[in-house]
């Protein structure tokens, strides 16, 4: 094999990684990644030559030279697309004009999606749910996961090898120097799952329960699971874990954990949610207070995945929300949370607005608030910061459930 600056890497005798790393990304649509990410395709050598997926435009080169540490890329006569959104499909377009392969698979929606970013027929073929094709010598098996997390998503089963390509499913965005999830610490693991899952995955928390069971009725039992982010996972142990991980997720059990959020004009609201802060702790409930000035919506995100209360505080800015927490509100409402009770206070001086704002909108996320909010007029006194106590003590004791999915 070729020595290059950008080599393969070998996931079986002739199945390769060939994606890209991209250390320096730190906002992928909103949601930060601090550890970068990888776009991860995949080069399947046989009678036939496959590649999995493509990635992000900018890493073509990249990506072609790790293919050429393995063959010329003009050998590849197939390219399966497991998902059309533009970290994967980005250099589709001139993967298929400079090599020329003679079929190119993604979902009913996959084609009518692609077609709809690129504005030329790409000359599709479809992949229809539960579809074989020949690899020249293996099997690949097409099933759709709608939703998971976009209406084109599929995965592509190797019933030979029991590789399952499950584009972003079972990922993370997770640069660095390995690509085996057995190589990375289990504690990183678990949050970088975590994140993926809380800011990718949590609006369609219903479906993965119903596509794993899918998965697993047409016989599909993986011996590698190869995302399109971050490691790839190839022990029993970790596979184990990472699908273990997903279906706790999905329930949405709610534990004794509470998550605090707030932003401050002059400290007022930041008193208040200490004082709530300080009520749950009494009562041993682990709490996680997030200032918004220092956390970023995907880790409230993150860390709101398995909490059982989210509470929220602002100050009133122009008769309403201040910003930071009208960005987190309408965040979080889009992920859908449940199973979750809520809780809202903050300062306000002349006018109020704030408090009654984040109400309806918890309202209209369908959270109950089981305590009546706290209201400070400009700074908060020390019978309002006992009544902040007291939501916290009222709240935490109304989790009683002590699961953890960890
Ligand atoms: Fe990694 Fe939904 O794209």
């Amino acid at each position: 094999m070729t020595r290059d600056l950008f080599n393969a890497v070998k996931l079986t005798d002739d199945i390769y990684w060939v994606g890209a790393v991209d250390w320096g990304i730190r906002d992928f649509h909103g949601y930060t990644t601090n550890r970068g990410t990888t776009y991860n395709a995949y080069l399947i050598m046989g009678d036939t030559i496959t590649l999995v997926d493509t990635v992000k435009a900018p890493f073509y080169d990249e990506m072609m030279r790790r293919i050429a540490s393995v063959t010329d890329p003009k050998n590849i006569d197939i390219i399966i697309s497991n998902h059309s959104e533009m970290d994967h499909t980005g250099s589709l377009p001139r993967t298929i004009d400079e090599m020329k392969p003679q079929t190119v698979y993604a979902s009913k929606m996959g084609v009518k999606a692609i077609n709809a970013h690129f504005h030329r027929d790409l000359g599709l073929t479809v992949a229809s749910d539960g579809m074989s094709i020949d690899l020249g010598g293996r099997t690949a098996v097409f099933y759709e996961t709608r939703m998971l997390h976009w209406p084109d998503s599929m995965v592509t089963w190797l019933p030979d090898d029991k590789v399952l390509f499950s584009q972003d499913a079972f990922g993370m965005h997770m640069s660095g120097s390995y690509r085996f999830s057995d190589e990375i610490d289990r504690n990183v693991l678990e949050y970088s799952a975590r994140e993926y899952f809380a800011n990718i995955l949590l609006p369609y928390c219903d479906l993965i329960p119903r596509a794993i069971d899918k998965l697993v009725g047409a016989g599909v039992a993986p011996e590698i699971i190869a995302p399109d982010h971050g490691p790839i996972h190839r022990t029993p142990e970790n596979i184990e874990t990472i699908l273990g991980w997903y279906g706790c997720w999905a329930e949405q059990r709610p534990t004794r954990r509470a998550v605090i959020v707030y932003d401050t004009m002059w400290g007022s609201t930041a008193t208040m949610a200490r004082a709530v802060g300080e009520g749950f702790m009494e009562r041993g409930v682990e709490v996680k207070i997030m200032p918004l000035g220092g956390s970023h919506r995907s880790d409230v995100a993150a860390a709101m995945l398995d909490a059982g209360a989210l509470v929220v505080g602002s100050p009133t800015l122009n008769r309403t929300l201040f910003p930071s927490v009208a960005d987190i509100m309408y965040y979080l409402k889009g992920l859908k949370p449940r199973n979750i009770i809520g809780g809202v206070f903050g300062s306000h001086g002349w006018s109020g607005g704030a408090v009654g704002e984040i109400e309806r909108i918890f309202d209209d996320m369908k959270i109950d608030r089981p305590v009546e909010s706290v209201s400070s007029l400009y700074v908060p006194d020390d019978e309002v910061l006992n009544t902040c106590r007291t939501m916290g003590q009222q709240l935490a004791d109304a989790l009683t459930n002590t699961f953890n999915c960890a």
